[in-house]
């Protein structure tokens, strides 16, 4: 443990990346061809998977991020504590799949900056762990308003 797991265990870790993995598979990206998947993981430690979904008028599409976190708070969940992308061309991981900037400002609607953890993985042993802070500083959040 380095600290910037905070408090998530290995084991966690590797049941997200793994559930993010099975996601990528369900991606829906007849047009990039870049297939994405995420597993949100609640406060109360359940997990919500999403892929991207994409479409033919493109900016109707969906990242992977923003479907995990649209499942969870649609079945009413609103405290999140990490989530674990990967991504990749024809869903190869050969780098880490860094969420868009809209699917920061959406994680930070929900999670808390300095706490939210953001698993960046290429495998179930190969991840970095960031904090939405540091994707997303001197960010407009719902304390602004
Ligand atoms: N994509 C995601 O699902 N998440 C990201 O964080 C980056 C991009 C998707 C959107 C689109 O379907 C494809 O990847 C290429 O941009």
């Amino acid at each position: 443990m380095t600290g910037q797991e905070n408090g998530l265990s290995r084991e966690m870790i590797g049941q997200m990346i793994d559930l993010a993995v099975e996601m990528m598979q369900r991606a829906y990206a007849p047009y990039s061809h870049f297939t994405v998947g995420a597993a949100l993981l609640t406060k109360a430690g359940k997990l919500y998977g999403g892929c991207n979904v994409e479409n033919a008028a493109y900016s109707p599409g969906s990242c992977a991020e923003r479907t995990a976190i649209c499942k969870a708070v649609s079945e009413g969940e609103r405290e999140f504590r990490a989530i674990a992308i990967v991504g990749g061309r024809e869903a190869v991981m050969d780098g880490y799949c860094p969420p868009c900037g809209v699917c920061r400002q959406v994680m930070r609607e929900f999670c808390d900056p300095e706490s939210f953890r953001v698993i960046l993985a290429t495998g179930r042993e190969e991840y970095k762990i960031m904090t939405l802070q540091e994707l997303l500083p001197e960010s407009f959040g719902p304390d602004n308003l």
